[in-house]
């Protein structure tokens, strides 16, 4: 409003550096000024009201030191005015000047000798005249109102080599009207709107100038969910240890493959509808295949490889209802069937040239389509990893595992979910004891930085025997369930054509659980579904490592 109020007085401003900035007393001459005064041309030259030239000046600026003796006075001004006019009083001993003035006691005695204020007098000094001009602080006041010295150069020299002064870049400016120049600063519109257009005042306003230099809002970059992280990482680990990933695309699995392949008894309460949601359309599942089925259905109602069975009444129904599978076991089950192929005297599709389309036909799911064309893959990468070959009877010891979605039908509460991630790894190989289950569990929770673990007797109707892990929580103090394992039971691996002396053992454990205690996350909803937030997912330690 300054610079609009005097160009509109006088025409033109001459030099910005005689502007009085209200409720100042003097001009703005320091460069700190004329930094303001730039921000203010800036503005109104984007309106287009003035224009403006920049002049570049040299001035001077007081150091710390030169500020204080423009302050407090010289040194030897100092040391002067704390003495005793001479026979006027006691001479001040050197130990009682510099209590008094400081480090001035030291650097101003020599000027003040020199300029012929003070004098010895025994051991002591005192004033030689009464008054004195202290022409250095009189200097610093000149420099730091005008930013220069009115005598000039070879002063203004002698200034800068006691440190007393420095040299600054500096600017002021010449400022003319510009073709909108008015005395009031209109808002500048910076959107043609459509009422504008209709009244017609869009002829008459002020649009505000496109800057194309802005450099616009940062956008966010993007982030991995917390889950994804440590999915990752714990990928890395099964890959470290050589296993291989299972195909686990298929949510919807048969009560065959979840359940009875698994000799979990059709009557078994993890298969309530209190536990496992079971779809309604299409209901059941096309027939997994004939022989594999009659094998478990006998295994189940009869008995066999050393087994009682359960002696209750198959259910085809029960077997061939569609749900959503409540573990991954049952890809593992799917996994270990196809790799037993071999065993049972099959040709695997790769081997059939295009065969894969008759194994999903035999299978009659989807799932198998696109497993098969997994194995088919890793048949091949087999040849150039130097993969375990095939023994004389077909088996092929194999070490897989998967990480993914399971669904239970249970009541949310703050750590559970109905649907959450199980890790799984299942290793097969002839003669595996329950030595090597514990054995590799140990080294892969410890690649997982759990090293104190407990191992407890438990029950699956999968695995005999059943292991449930514990591990001691450093942070937490105390012991965690962690996973769930076993050697799978011969009922299970039988069936599918394994040879007696294959062992599989397999185990299992939440995604969510080590997540939620690594980054001491204590409900789960604020790790997964709709509640995250985007913020927390952005921010999360566990995000950013
Ligand atoms: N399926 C088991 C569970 O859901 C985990 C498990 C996998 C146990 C493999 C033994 C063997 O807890």
């Amino acid at each position: 409003q300054l610079i609009l109020d005097t160009l509109h007085a006088s025409g033109t401003i001459g030099d910005t550096r005689t502007l009085i900035i209200p409720g100042q007393s003097k001009p703005a001459a320091s460069s700190d000024a004329q930094i303001i005064i730039r921000g203010a041309l800036d503005s109104l030259d984007s309106r287009e009201m003035i224009t403006y030239t920049t002049h570049e000046t040299l001035s001077h600026v007081l150091t710390p030191e030169g500020a204080q003796i423009a302050l407090e006075g010289s040194h030897e001004a100092r040391v002067w005015a704390a003495l005793p006019v001479k026979g006027e009083g006691s001479p001040v001993l050197p130990e009682e000047l510099k209590k008094k003035v400081g480090d001035s006691a030291k650097a101003g005695q020599g000027n003040a000798f020199k300029n012929g204020w003070i004098t010895k007098e025994g051991k002591g000094l005192v004033k030689l005249v009464a008054s004195i001009v202290d022409s250095t602080q009189q200097d610093m006041r000149e420099v730091d109102a005008t930013g220069s010295l009115a005598a000039g150069e070879k002063a203004l020299a002698e200034l800068r080599k006691r440190k007393l002064i420095v040299q600054r870049k500096g600017q002021w400016f010449t400022v003319e009207k510009g073709p909108n120049f008015s005395t009031s600063i209109a808002k500048p519109e910076t959107d043609l709107t459509v009422d504008m257009l209709t009244s017609g005042s869009w002829k008459t306003a002020t649009f505000k100038k496109y800057n194309f230099e802005a450099e616009g809002i940062p956008t966010n970059g993007g982030a991995f969910h917390p889950l994804l992280k440590v999915r990752e990482e714990i990928r890395n680990i099964f890959l470290e240890m050589g296993f291989t990933e299972m195909p686990t695309a298929s949510f919807v699995e048969s009560g065959f493959w979840c359940f009875d392949a698994l000799f979990v008894p059709q009557q078994h309460p993890a298969r309530d509808l209190q536990d496992t949601f079971y779809l309604s359309d299409p209901s059941s599942s096309l027939p997994p295949p004939a022989d594999y089925y009659a094998r478990v259905s006998q295994v189940h109602e009869h008995g066999g490889y050393g087994s009682a069975g359960y002696r209750a009444p198959w259910s085809h129904a029960e077997s061939s209802k569609l749900l959503l599978r409540t573990h991954t076991t049952a890809s593992s089950a799917a996994m270990l069937y196809k790799l037993a192929a071999k065993c049972r005297g099959e040709r695997t599709p790769a081997e059939s040239n295009g065969g894969s389309g008759e194994l999903a036909h035999e299978h009659g799911d989807v799932r198998a389509q696109v497993s098969a064309g997994i194995l088919d893959a890793q048949d091949k990468s087999s040849q150039s990893q130097a993969k375990p070959k095939v023994d004389d009877d077909g088996f092929r010891p194999a070490k897989l595992f998967s990480i993914d979605r399971v669904f239970r039908n249970e009541t949310t509460d703050a750590t559970h979910l109905a649907e959450f991630h199980q890790v799984e790894g299942v290793v097969a190989d002839r003669g595996l004891t329950l030595a090597d289950l514990i054995g590799f569990m140990r080294l892969f929770f410890k690649k997982l930085g759990l090293e104190n673990l407990r191992f407890k007797p438990a029950y699956n109707p999968y695995t005999e025997p059943s292991l449930e892990i514990f591990a001691f929580h450093p942070h937490l103090r105390k012991w965690v369930e962690i996973g769930n394992s076993g050697m799978f039971r011969p009922e299970m691996l039988e069936p599918m054509g394994f040879p007696k002396d294959v062992r599989v053992h397999g185990w299992g454990l939440s995604l969510e659980r080590p997540t939620m205690i690594r980054y001491g996350i204590n409900n789960i909803r604020t790790l997964l579904g709709h509640k995250v937030s985007i913020e927390s997912v952005e921010k999360s330690p566990a995000v950013m490592f």
